[in-house]
């Protein structure tokens, strides 16, 4: 997936980039968004009242409307807010928490076990070492060289099972693949029919078929960027 690791790392960076400028140029607002020295800092509360902590959500805790016009009258709009809370939401042992943390006294304000239906977005830690299980697995492993794929080159999917109403549902993952042999757009070759299920708390793979071997298709006019041809469109009319 190199394609779209480059570009959100460029949109990243450009925000970060932007981000600073802003300070520079503005100061700070009650509602901006968390700096990285508020991440880490985040980061450090949290591990260190939880161990094997997974990251899913960190985000700023709106301050409401009333707290953030008696700031502006407070404060001159340049000064940084004495007063900032986190919202996080992390994986830890098996059950999802919903934890506020107060950067000002860098504390942990409460910390819930959620328990409603639903389960928390896809980390990409968790993504990889998912499709890592496949890369150590022997029936995987025979598939690829009996089909004569490059193993370099094949591109993984990590999709979330759905929720379909039961009552328990573990956090599972179908991991489905790609051959991008010859092209940037992979999706136009699938590895048909391979499919592993994951359970992520267990981080093991509890499925896997590969029923029969449908042909790839060839990686021919598949490419989907910017033609480096003239204009289709004459626009002079
Ligand atoms: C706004 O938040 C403060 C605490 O930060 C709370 O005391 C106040 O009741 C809240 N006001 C509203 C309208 O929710
Ligand atoms: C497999 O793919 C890698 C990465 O694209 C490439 O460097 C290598 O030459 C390929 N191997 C074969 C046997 O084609």
């Amino acid at each position: 997936m190199h394609p779209t690791r480059g570009s959100s790392f460029r949109i990243i960076f450009f925000f970060l980039i932007f981000h600073f400028f802003l300070l520079a140029t503005h100061g700070f607002h009650l509602l901006d968004p968390l700096t990285p020295i508020e991440l880490n800092q985040i980061q450090t509360i949290v591990k260190n009242s939880h161990q094997d902590v997974n990251f899913h959500y960190v985000g700023l805790d709106d301050p409401n409307k009333s707290n953030v016009l008696s700031w502006l009258s407070q404060n001159q709009p340049n000064n940084f807010p004495d007063h900032r809370v986190a919202f996080v939401i992390v994986r830890i042992n098996c059950q999802s928490h919903e934890i506020m943390v107060d950067l000002s006294t860098n504390s942990i304000l409460s910390d819930k076990v959620y328990e409603g239906n639903g389960y928390l977005m896809l980390n990409n830690e968790e993504q990889k070492a998912a499709n890592d299980l496949l890369l150590k697995y022997a029936p995987f492993m025979a598939l690829i060289a009996k089909r004569g794929l490059n193993l370099s080159e094949v591109v993984f999917d990590t999709l979330t099972i759905g929720w379909y109403g039961e009552k328990n549902t573990k956090r599972v993952v179908a991991v489905i693949c790609y051959h991008s042999d010859g092209t940037i757009n992979f999706y136009m070759r699938p590895i048909e029919g391979v499919m592993a299920t994951i359970d992520l708390d267990e981080m093991k793979i509890i499925g896997y078929r590969d029923p029969l071997v449908v042909p790839i298709p060839k990686a021919d006019g598949t490419d989907y960027r910017e033609s480096r041809q003239d204009p289709p469109l004459d626009t002079h009319i």
